[in-house]
């Protein structure tokens, strides 16, 4: 298999295989970081992460076409292979899985992983078919790579608690471990998709980070939450969000409503935001707890 930096490029489920059977042999614990590419700090503090778990760490980039809908952007969505495997290797991963698209979806493929409820909500009422694409391009990977441990950030939350909840009903044995999300100096999520922001949208969408903080204390201290929620809409709109999809005060396990239009004392609850500046669609998401 080439070599790019001692990082090892595999392109096929045999690939991967053979590559994780040598390690296996070798007694090594495996972590692993998928990605669709286009590669920033955010990811690579995955990667670290995945040090601290594992004796080897392993990436994937694979631009999932089952989790866009036909009217988004996976056509343009950004690609940069060589400078990607070029990050993973400074890193410190050792081998990137890299599939093409019939690779992970044979001629005739007609499988999908479905994680019920969770799938529905939030997210998955904007974005209808987004779960089911993850969930079954993870599991495809998980079973591609086979790793011990795999890491995801909770810049996409209801992500993380989607494969949580896969892997605990499919009993894959791998350890599933959340990475805090990796922020600018102004307080924006780094993500793939802020290299389609203009350099006014950029500057006004550091308000989706704010508007969250003020939002968060606000429930914090037992403020109503939808007063609290249609303030937040309010000022995302006046900072120059062209819609909003959801500003969302959930319980943080299970992103169920509170029941209730305050937070609990001593629950940890999770407000996620979901708004378009221009056309980019912006999601971020804390923790909170009342106290
Ligand atoms: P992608 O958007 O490339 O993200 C890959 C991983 O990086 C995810 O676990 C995501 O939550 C994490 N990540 C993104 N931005 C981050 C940030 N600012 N700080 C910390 N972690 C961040 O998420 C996907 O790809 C795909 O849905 C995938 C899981 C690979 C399945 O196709």
């Amino acid at each position: 298999m080439p070599k790019r930096n001692g990082l090892v490029v595999a392109r096929t489920r045999a690939e991967a295989r053979d590559w994780r059977r040598q390690l296996q042999a070798q007694g090594k614990r495996i972590a692993f970081v998928p990605t669709m590419g286009a590669l920033h700090t955010g990811h690579l503090s995955l990667v670290q992460i995945g040090r601290e778990k594992a004796d080897v760490v392993a990436a994937s980039i694979f631009v999932n076409p089952t989790q866009f809908a036909a009217h988004e952007d996976l056509g343009t969505y950004p690609r940069a292979e060589d400078s990607d495997l070029q990050k993973l290797a400074e890193a410190g991963c050792t081998f990137c899985y890299c599939p093409s698209p019939s690779e992970m979806y044979p001629a005739g493929d007609s499988t999908r992983v479905t994680v019920k409820d969770l799938s529905h909500i939030l997210e998955g009422e904007v974005r209808p078919h987004f779960f089911e694409g993850v969930a079954s391009v993870v599991s495809r990977l998980f079973l591609h790579v086979g790793p011990d441990v795999a890491v995801f950030g909770e810049k996409d939350f209801q992500q993380l608690l989607v494969i949580r909840r896969m892997v605990q009903d499919l009993g894959f044995p791998i350890e599933i471990v959340g990475g805090a999300t990796t922020r600018e100096t102004d307080g924006l999520a780094m993500s793939s998709r802020n290299a389609y922001l203009n350099a006014e949208e950029r500057a006004r969408a550091a308000a989706v980070y704010r508007v969250m903080t003020e939002t968060a204390a606000k429930v914090e201290t037992g403020e109503r939450i939808s007063a609290a929620a249609e303030a937040a809409q309010q000022a995302l709109l006046g900072a120059g969000f062209a819609s909003v999809d959801y500003v969302a005060v959930r319980r943080g396990d299970t992103l169920a409503p509170f029941g209730g239009d305050t937070a609990p004392v001593g629950v940890t609850g999770r407000l996620l935001i979901a708004a378009r500046m221009g056309k980019t669609r912006l999601i971020d998401n804390m923790a909170f707890v009342r106290k």
